[in-house]
C-alpha cells in the first residue's frame, strides 16, 4: 500500500479508504494501490468481501485533471485506467462502493466496476468529463447505459449534469441509500451480499434498448447537444461513445470510447476548458490577501436602489438566505422595484426553478424600506443607485453615518472612481466595488473593485460571499470600466467601425456567434441600451484626442431615438417578441453616414470581423495586465466566460489568443496599426511577449513564482 490508500478490517471485511485530499482524485499510485487491497483481500481467508470508501470530504471526484496536461503535453505517457477497473470488476470477492460528497468521471466509472454501490442520500454522481471537453475515459460510456438505461446515460455523458443519490437509487446505478454512517451501513451491506453471486456490470444487457428506440434517442440528443452546447465537440463525442455500447461487445466499445476520448483529450478545447476548470479556482487566490486572513461575517445586508441593478442583488442574497433591506427614495420606486422582484420569481416558479415555498421564503426575507432607520444592522450595504459621481458621494456620506462600524459600504457603480466614492466616507478601507452583472440574479459575474485603502478583510470577505452567493468573484482594480468593460469597449468600437467601413450589420454579429460568442456585438448594443454608452460618450467626449477615428453610427441611431430593445429599433428592429429583425433602413443609413465621412467602402470577410473584434479585446487586456488592473490573464478570461458570454471551448480571450499564437496575433494587430492608426498601437506586454515567443499563460506562471 502507500500512503493514498488505507487497508483495515472490520472482522471479515476489508475496508479500503482512499485518502488523497482534497477530493481523492485517482492521482498515480491510488489505482495501484487499490489493486494491490483487491489482490491481498481475494487471497485472505478471513475476508469474505471488501468496500472501498473515500476519506474526509468526499468519494473519488475524478481522474487526476492535473495529469491530463502532463499527457498532452508528452511529459508523462498516457494512461487508461481501463485495466484497473476490470481487475476490480473481475476481483472473486465482491467488491462494494460506498459513495459521498461526490463520484464523479473517474470515481463512477470505479463504482461501476465495483459490484454494488451504496450511497448517502446527499451524494452527488455523474460523468462531468464534457466541462472539461473530454467523454469518460474508463468505460463510463459503456457501464452507464448498461445500469441506467441508455437515454439516461446519453443525458448525464452529454450534458455532464450530476444526479442525486436518491435519483441514482431510482434509476438503478445505486444499490442501497444508507442514512447515518456509512462506513457501518456499507460494511453490513457487503456482509449481507457476500456469499451472493457476484454481479458484473459489463455482462448486463437487459437495458441496452432496441436499435428502433435508441436511433430516436441520439438524433434528440444530438439535436440538443448542437444547440444548448453550440460549437463544443466533446457533447457529440460523448453520444456516439454511448451509442457504440449499444453496437458493440463491451471490449468493442472501450476501444471506440478510448479512440473518442484521446481525441477529444488532444483537442484545442479540452485544453481550454481544462484551464477555465483551473482558472476559476486560481482566481480566488490574491497573493496579498491569503487564505485565512480574517473575514466579516455577513448575516444580514442592505441595498440601496430598487432598480434594475439593486432589485437583481436583492435576489442574490435573498436566495443565498442572507436577509436584505431594499431602499429606495419613494413609495413608487420601491413599490416599483418589488413588483419587479416578484414578477421574476413568479416566472422562475413558472419555469420549474423554484418552488412557490423557497420564492416566499425569500420574498419574506427583503425588507423595502424609505430611510437608512434599520441600516445600523446590516453587515454590508450595495449601493445601486443612478450612475453619477454627485449622488453616490451623498449616499456614501448617509451610510457613513447610519452604518455600524466594520460594516461594508459596496458600491455595483459601472463607471465611476471607487477611490472618489470612498473619500465621502470617515472610513475607506470599508469601501469597495461589487460590480455586479444584468440580470444580477443570472450572471455568474461579479468585479470586485479593490480600492486604494480597501482592507484585506474587507476584501477577503466580498471574494468569500461570492461563492456563498453563487458567483465567481474576480478582483480587479480601480480603472475607468474595471476590466470587463474597459475590454468591452474597443470590442463594440471595432464592431461599429466595421459596419461603417461597408460590413453588413447581420454578418458582423453572424461572425462574432459562429466564433462561439453567446450574441453578436451590434444586437447586445441594442440589448444593453445605446444610449447608455452614448450619454457616457457625451460625458466624456471633451476626453478624446483629437485627429483619433471615433466610431459614430450608434451616436446618430441614438440622434434618431433608436436606442436598441427598449425603443424596439435600434440596430435592428424588434417585434412584440423581442425579435431582431434586419432594418434596411438602418443599413441604408450607416451607407449615406460613411459615405458623408468619406469611408471607403469594401467587402469584409467573416475572419477579419472576428479578428477586429477579439484581437481588440485581447490588445486591451494586454494592457490591463501589464498596468497591474488584473491579477493574471486566466483572470481576465473568467471574466469574459463568465460575463461577456464568451465561448468557455476557447478558453477566454488571453487563452484563446495564447492558441492561435501571440507572434501571429501582434502580426495582425501591427497590421490593423497601420491600416487603422492610432487605436491599434500594440499593447507593450503583447510585443513583448511575441517577440519572446512566450505566452500569456506563461506570463501567469512567471509572475506566480515571483508574488
Ligand atoms: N483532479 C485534480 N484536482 C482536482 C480535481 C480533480 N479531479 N477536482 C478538484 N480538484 C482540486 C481543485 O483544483 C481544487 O484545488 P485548489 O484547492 O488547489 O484550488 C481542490 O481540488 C478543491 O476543489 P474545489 O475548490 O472545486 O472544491 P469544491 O468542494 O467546491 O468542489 C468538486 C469539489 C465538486 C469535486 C469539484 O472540485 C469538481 O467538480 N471537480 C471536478 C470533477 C471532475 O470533473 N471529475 C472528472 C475528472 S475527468 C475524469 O475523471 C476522466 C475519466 O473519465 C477518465
Ligand atoms: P436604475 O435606474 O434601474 O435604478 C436606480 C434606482 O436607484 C432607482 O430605483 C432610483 O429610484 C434609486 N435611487 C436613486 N437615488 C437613490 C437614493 N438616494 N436612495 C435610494 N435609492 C435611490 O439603475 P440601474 O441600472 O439599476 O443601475 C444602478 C447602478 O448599477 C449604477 O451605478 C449602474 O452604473 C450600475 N450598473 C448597471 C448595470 C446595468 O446593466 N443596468 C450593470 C452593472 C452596473
Amino acid at each position: 500500500m502507500n500512503n493514498l490508500v488505507r487497508v483495515t478490517r472490520d472482522n471479515d471485511v476489508a475496508v479500503i479508504t482512499v485518502d488523497n485530499p482534497p477530493v481523492n482524485a485517482l492521482s498515480p499510485g491510488v489505482p495501484q494501490a487499490i489493486e494491490a487491497a483487491i489482490d491481498e483481500m481475494n487471497i485472505d481467508p478471513a475476508i469474505k468481501a471488501a468496500v472501498i470508501i473515500g476519506a474526509g470530504r468526499t468519494f473519488i471526484a475524478g481522474a487526476d485533471i492535473k495529469e491530463f496536461g502532463k499527457m498532452t503535453s508528452g511529459a508523462t505517457p498516457r494512461r487508461t485506467l481501463l485495466p484497473f477497473l476490470l481487475h476490480i470488476e473481475d476481483s472473486v470477492k465482491p467488491v462494494v462502493i460506498a459513495i459521498h460528497g461526490t463520484a464523479f468521471g473517474g470515481g463512477l466509472e470505479l463504482a461501476m466496476a465495483g459490484h454494488y454501490r451504496v450511497a448517502s442520500p446527499t451524494a452527488q454522481i455523474g460523468q462531468p468529463e464534457v466541462k472539461l471537453g473530454i467523454i469518460p475515459g474508463a468505460a463510463g460510456t459503456q457501464r452507464l447505459p448498461r445500469l441506467v438505461g441508455v437515454a439516461k446515460a446519453v443525458e448525464m455523458c452529454a450534458e455532464g449534469k450530476p444526479v442525486s443519490a436518491p435519483d441514482a437509487a431510482a434509476l438503478g446505478l445505486i444499490d442501497s441509500l444508507i442514512d447515518g454512517d456509512l462506513l457501518s451501513g456499507a460494511v453490513a451491506f457487503a456482509r449481507g451480499i457476500a456469499d451472493k453471486p457476484i454481479p458484473k456490470t459489463r455482462e448486463r444487457t437487459t437495458k441496452l434498448g432496441t436499435a428502433t428506440d435508441n436511433a430516436a434517442v441520439f438524433a434528440a440528443a444530438r439535436d440538443a447537444a448542437r444547440k444548448k452546447q453550440r460549437g463544443m465537440k466533446a457533447p457529440l463525442a460523448a453520444i456516439d461513445a454511448v451509442e457504440a455500447a449499444t453496437r458493440m461487445p463491451f471490449e468493442e466499445g472501450c476501444q471506440a470510447e478510448q479512440k473518442l476520448f484521446t481525441e477529444c483529450l488532444f483537442s484545442d478545447q479540452s485544453k481550454a476548458l481544462i484551464h477555465v476548470f483551473f482558472g476559476e479556482r486560481e482566481v480566488g487566490k490574491i497573493p496579498d490577501v491569503p487564505k485565512g486572513t480574517p473575514v466579516i461575517a455577513v448575516n444580514r445586508v442592505a441595498v440601496v436602489g430598487s432598480g434594475t441593478m439593486g432589485g437583481g442583488i436583492a435576489m442574490v442574497f435573498a436566495n443565498a438566505g442572507i436577509p436584505v433591506l431594499l431602499k429606495d427614495v419613494d413609495q413608487a420606486a420601491l413599490d416599483a422595484g418589488m413588483g419587479k422582484i416578484r414578477k421574476n420569481y413568479a416566472s422562475s416558479v413558472q419555469r420549474g426553478r423554484f418552488t412557490q415555498q423557497f420564492v416566499d421564503e425569500r420574498l419574506q426575507s427583503i425588507t423595502p424600506v424609505l430611510t437608512y432607520d434599520l441600516f445600523s444592522d446590516a453587515d454590508m450595504v450595495v449601493e445601486a443607485v443612478f450612475e453619477g459621481m454627485a449622488l453616490k458621494k451623498s449616499v456614501f456620506a448617509e451610510l457613513d453615518r447610519a452604518c455600524k462600524p466594520g460594516a461594508i459600504l459596496a458600491s455595483n457603480t459601472s463607471t465611476l472612481n471607487i477611490d472618489e466614492i470612498a473619500e465621502a466616507t470617515s472610513r475607506p478601507e470599508a469601501v469597495i466595488g461589487t460590480h455586479f452583472f444584468s440580470p444580477a440574479n443570472v450572471m455568474r459575474l461579479l468585479e470586485i473593485v479593490r480600492g486604494k485603502k480597501s482592507s484585506k478583510e474587507v476584501i477577503a470577505t466580498c471574494m468569500q460571499l461570492s461563492k456563498k452567493l453563487g458567483k465567481v468573484g474576480v478582483l480587479v482594480g480601480n480603472c475607468r470600466g474595471f476590466v470587463g468593460n474597459r475590454m468591452f469597449g474597443p470590442y463594440r468600437r471595432e464592431a461599429q467601425f466595421l459596419a461603417e467601413e461597408g460590413a453588413e450589420i447581420e454578418a458582423v454579429d453572424r461572425a462574432l456567434v459562429d466564433f462561439g460568442n453567446a450574441m453578436g456585438p451590434l444586437a447586445t448594443g441594442d440589448l444593453a441600451g445605446l444610449d447608455v454608452g452614448w450619454r457616457i460618450r457625451k460625458e466624456y467626449r471633451h476626453l478624446e484626442k483629437p485627429g483619433i477615428r471615433q466610431p459614430f453610427a450608434e451616436d446618430r441611431l441614438c440622434e434618431l431615438g433608436r436606442y436598441g430593445q427598449k425603443t424596439t429599433k435600434g440596430w435592428y428592429r424588434y417585434d412584440e417578441n423581442r425579435r431582431a429583425n434586419a432594418d434596411p433602413e438602418v443599413a441604408a443609413l450607416v451607407r449615406k453616414w460613411s459615405a458623408e465621412a468619406g469611408i471607403p467602402q469594401r467587402q469584409i470577410s467573416a475572419e477579419e470581423i472576428v479578428d477586429r473584434c477579439i484581437y481588440a479585446l485581447v490588445n486591451e487586456g494586454a494592457r490591463i495586465l501589464e498596468e497591474g488592473f488584473a491579477l493574471r490573464a486566466v483572470d481576465i478570461d473568467i471574466i469574459y466566460l463568465n460575463g461577456y458570454g464568451f465561448p468557455a471551448y476557447r478558453g477566454g480571450p488571453m487563452w484563446h489568443a495564447d492558441t492561435v499564437g501571440l507572434q501571429k496575433v501582434y502580426q495582425r494587430i501591427c497590421e490593423f496599426h497601420q491600416q487603422h492608426g492610432e487605436l491599434w498601437a500594440p499593447a507593450p506586454l503583447l510585443q513583448r511577449l511575441a517577440e519572446s515567443g512566450k505566452t500569456f499563460a506563461e506570463f501567469d506562471k512567471e509572475h506566480a513564482l515571483a508574488a
